[in-house]
């Protein structure tokens, strides 16, 4: 049993061997569904759940822990990697009522089919006693579905924050204890789940800030003693600064497009800028993702199949739509054969982001001279750009 203060279990699952989270995410290092009981004198809480299949390992845990009553089962959230054990929390349980907020109850209905009368709500700020122990639930919405919250148990100063403040990483520590291993999974996981979000990241960093608070406990990877590391690291992952990079995803098929990125990489690094490249064939998707956290440019590279951009580009360029990174400019590399609607496909694939598209380079065949010297142009106007918006060192 694991404790994160007196009285205060962890009583989830470390998920070593996921691969793959919403069957699109690549997990390197597996995931945990964080799950917590909550002890006061008066009556217990679990925060959160696991992943349904995971459940019977949350029940040996919850006997281990002694835990043979539970009165509230918080849902800080309705994903199923939370909340899909709640019906079987439920039998177990028969006496406990599902404590959450009233958006978060619709859901618990639509995706678990629990019944109206199995749920508590509360409201923003609202307290409910254990005993000697107080919950305090903290609306934090949009961390990334509308009606994620976090619960402050205000005696031990500790913020379960759900998927907030997550990481998907396997390990059997319950407290980070190296911060820079810690730094990338929780970038990653950033990236991934929440970039798409980052005014509500700020909001909510903005509005938990009138707390103090000495643990973050997330729903994923392990937990904060010194919270202002990830408090620190989200607000400048979610703040407007970009940085003097340049972010290449390609694909070749023959060569021509390879040539043409690698050469623009050398001529970008040259000038002084960093350059993050990736093949999308065989690219972490999670790698792509959190250089997209940083960077001030995209430049897109991908050869012309059937007059579009090839689908591993286009793949890359509606992810890159999807996660709404803070980069302010894009510009396109690649070939065609005979004729090609690459540039103007590609450009509407990423039109959400409103960039400032740099002019393209697109040759018939393999790179000439001309080219590269095009190339070259294309790095001396994203260097111009980064001189102008201050981010060139
Ligand atoms: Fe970890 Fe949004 O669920």
């Amino acid at each position: 049993m694991r404790a994160l203060a007196d009285n205060v279990y962890s009583v989830g699952v470390i998920d070593w061997d996921l691969k793959l989270f919403d069957r699109l995410i690549p997990l390197p290092d597996g995931t945990s569904y964080n799950s917590y009981v909550v002890k006061g004198s008066d009556k217990t809480a679990l925060i959160d759940s696991v992943e349904p299949e995971h459940v019977d390992e949350l029940i040996a845990h919850l006997v281990a822990a002694g835990i043979d009553k539970i009165d509230y089962l918080v849902a800080l959230h309705g994903e199923q990697d939370h909340s899909g054990a709640l019906p079987d929390m439920l039998v177990l349980y028969p006496d406990a009522r599902v404590v959450t907020n009233p958006k978060c109850k619709s859901m618990l209905i639509d995706l678990l089919d629990l019944e109206d009368e199995q749920i508590i709500t509360v409201e923003d700020r609202e307290v409910l006693s254990l005993g000697d122990k107080t919950l305090e639930f903290v609306y934090t919405p949009w961390v990334h579905w509308p009606e994620t919250m976090s619960v402050y148990l205000k005696e031990d100063r500790i913020l379960f924050s759900c998927d907030l403040f997550g990481s998907h990483i396997a390990t059997s520590d319950l407290f980070v204890s190296d911060k820079c291993q810690a730094y990338e999974p929780a970038k990653r996981y950033y990236a991934e789940i929440m970039m798409p979000y980052r005014k509500p990241v700020l909001n909510n960093i903005k509005k938990i800030s009138d707390l103090d608070i000495a643990i973050i406990a997330p729903s994923h990877g392990p937990a904060y003693d010194d919270p202002k590391f990830i408090i620190d690291a989200y607000a400048e992952w979610a703040g407007g600064e970009v940085k003097n990079e340049v972010v290449i995803p390609y694909v070749s098929m023959h060569g021509s497009t390879k040539e043409m990125a690698d050469y623009l990489a050398d001529a970008l690094i040259e000038r002084g800028v960093t350059v993050k490249i990736f093949e999308l064939a065989e690219v972490d998707i999670g790698k792509l993702a959190i250089a997209l956290v940083d960077a001030a440019t995209i430049v897109i590279g991908s050869p012309t199949v059937i007059v579009g951009p090839h689908p591993h580009a286009a793949n890359a360029a509606f992810l890159t739509n999807l996660l709404r990174p803070k980069a302010k400019f894009a510009s396109i590399i690649g070939s065609y054969g005979w004729g090609s609607k690459m540039v103007d496909q590609l450009c509407s694939m990423i039109s959400g982001l409103k960039l400032d598209l740099i002019e393209p380079v697109v040759v018939k065949g393999a790179a000439k001279n001309e080219d590269f010297d095009a190339l070259d142009v294309l790095a001396d106007r994203i260097v111009e750009k980064h001189k102008e918006i201050g981010i060139f060192e």
